[in-house]
Parts: C-alpha cells; sequence; structure tokens
C-alpha cells in the first residue's frame, strides 16, 4: 500500500521534529500539523490516525469518496468537532481548538460545504456577521457596505443585483461565492474551502480556483475538499487522499496523476505509485513537503 510504501531512502518526516533539514533549505514547522487524529461517531471511525501537515503558501487538495471522512477532519480542524483522539499543532505548538471562534483567532476560516449562511439576512450582513464594523458603538453601515463590495468587486463577482439582498434568495452559485468572499475578507492564515466549486458555473470556477492560488501566492495555507479533479490538478501544490477516515496518500500534487487519485480513492491503493511512477516515497502520511519557511 502506498502509505506503508516509503522504502527507498526518504523516510516520513519523524513526529515532532521541527524544524527539519531537507536538502539544503531548513523546513519549518507546517502552518498546522496533525498527528494521529481520529474521531468517531458511536460505532462509526470517521477518522482513523491521520497525520498531515498543512504548510503555508500551498493548497492542499484532500479529497476522498463520499463519506470517506473530508468534512469530518475539517470539521475538527475548524472548532466544529473534537478528535477523540491524536493532536493538532499550530506553528509547531499543541492546540486544542474547542469551538469556531477558538479557529477564528488562531487564524483558521472555513467555507462549508453546508454553508453557514443566514438566509434571511443580506449579502453584507453574512459577510459581516461576528466581524461587524463600528463607528461611535453603533454598526459603521457605510464602512462594513464598502468593505463588502470591494471584496466582493475583488473576486469579480458581478452577478449579484444588489448586496442588500437576502442571502435566501440568491442562487446557489452566488451564496457560494457570499461564502468564499467572506473567508477572503477575513484575512485569515489558514483559509479551508469545503468544495468551493461545487455549486459553481464554469466562469465562476475559473474565478474561485485563481482566487484559490491568490490565495496561496499571498502566504495562506489552503485546503480545498473537491470532488472534481479538474479543479484539484488545476490549483493543487499537495494532495492528500482519505479512504474510509485513513489518509492512504500524500505528497505534492506532480507525484500523482489521475488515475492514481481515483485508484487511491476508490481502493485505497494505488499499483500506478511505487512501480516507477513518480516516487512512491514521497507519498507518505505526514510527508513533509520541504518548501515551507
Ligand atoms: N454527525 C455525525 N454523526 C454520525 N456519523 C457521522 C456524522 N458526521 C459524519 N459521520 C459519518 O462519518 C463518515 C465521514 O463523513 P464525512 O461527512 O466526513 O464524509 P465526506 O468525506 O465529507 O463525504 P462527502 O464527500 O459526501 O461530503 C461517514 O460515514 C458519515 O456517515
Ligand atoms: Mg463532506
Amino acid at each position: 500500500m502506498v502509505a506503508n510504501s516509503a522504502g527507498d531512502g526518504a523516510a516520513p518526516a519523524a513526529v515532532g521534529a521541527a524544524p527539519a533539514m531537507t536538502g539544503t533549505t531548513v523546513a519549518y514547522p507546517p502552518l498546522l500539523q496533525l498527528r494521529g487524529v481520529g474521531r468517531n461517531f458511536g460505532p462509526v471511525q470517521a477518522l482513523i490516525g491521520v497525520d498531515l501537515d498543512i504548510p503555508a503558501g500551498q493548497v492542499t487538495a484532500l479529497v476522498g469518496d463520499n463519506g470517506a471522512g473530508k468534512s469530518t477532519l475539517v470539521k475538527c480542524i475548524s472548532g466544529i468537532y473534537q478528535p477523540s483522539s491524536g493532536e493538532l499543532r499550530w506553528k509547531g505548538n499543541p492546540v486544542h481548538i474547542h469551538s469556531p471562534r477558538d479557529a477564528t483567532n488562531l487564524g483558521i476560516a472555513t467555507v462549508y460545504q453546508d454553508l453557514a449562511l443566514c438566509d434571511n439576512l443580506d449579502i453584507v450582513q453574512n459577510m459581516m456577521l461576528g466581524h461587524e464594523q463600528l463607528k461611535f458603538g453603533i454598526l459603521d453601515e457605510v464602512s462594513m457596505e464598502l468593505t463588502a463590495k470591494q471584496t466582493l468587486h475583488d473576486l469579480r463577482v458581478t452577478s449579484v443585483r444588489s448586496i442588500r439582498q437576502p442571502v435566501g434568495s440568491l442562487s446557489g452559485g452566488q451564496r457560494q461565492a457570499v461564502a468564499v468572499a467572506k473567508a477572503v475578507m477575513l484575512d485569515a492564515r489558514l483559509v479551508i474551502m469545503d468544495e468551493p466549486t461545487a455549486a459553481l458555473g464554469v466562469s465562476q470556477t475559473e474565478l474561485v480556483i485563481s482566487l484559490i492560488r491568490r490565495l496561496a501566492d499571498t502566504g495562506h495555507a489552503v485546503i480545498m475538499i473537491s470532488h472534481n479533479l479538474n479543479d484539484v490538478l488545476a490549483v493543487a501544490d499537495r494532495i492528500a487522499v482519505l479512504y474510509l477516515g485513513r489518509l492512504v496518500g500524500v505528497g505534492p500534487a506532480a507525484e500523482f496523476d489521475r488515475q492514481s487519485i481515483v485508484d487511491l480513492m476508490t481502493t485505497g491503493a494505488s499499483a500506478r505509485l511505487g512501480n516507477g511512477h513518480g516516487s512512491a516515497a514521497a507519498i507518505v502520511p505526514g510527508a513533509r513537503t520541504g518548501s515551507e519557511g
């Protein structure tokens, strides 16, 4: 299996070793590290012993079949669920993220698959919810409207008629765009997107993909969950594959091709890796990228 195939030189990074030498550069601890993370729902083991590094300045695509545990993993990072076992480290230090507020305070912004937007509030109110701007102790509507407008403009989200429109009246694609814009506006260090392009048309998908690229290029860590391998191969620097709650492959995107990703997603292993197609040694749980820092 890929996870156990690191036999030719590059051993998996030692748990807790940071900074470490990789070639000639010193690799600082990745922004976020997961070590042995598990999560049970009663008898269901949604996550089992996940070791994963999330470096700044890179897009990590998290892929897996329905029910593989992707959303659960993201919810453990963003304070919705507590891991049943294992540890999260932020900038090398162990952290306990008990709530979404803890995650926000660390610098983690999440756009959920089920889009936690309030239908009865308008676009500005949704984007500012929990981050309202005040002037002389009262809501600064003008400033908030300008900030929201500018963010949407920067994302080239031009299809909404009015930013004072209730979110409940928006199309699926427009709702997604608002949720993505909100994450961008919060200027987080780690932006997590659960199926950011699932509800988007072709041109909006392209915009979101270029936005994701821009986020990483400006030093953010990005985790993108996607079923769309075109999007994954277009934008990911690293790919992590979950299969029935286990991380069965992780490494630089260049080490994977479409078929190896599909193999890992559907069977938990790929014969294409470790038999001359790329270096399977790099594709091990928790493998460092060597490019952080
Ligand atoms: N709140 C919950 N209670 C019980 N079981 C849950 C809960 N949330 C997730 N699970 C189970 O955990 C497993 C992983 O679910 P999860 O939603 O993380 O999958 P996913 O990879 O995001 O799937 P999808 O691609 O369909 O969104 C599934 O077996 C699911 O039924
Ligand atoms: Mg999901």
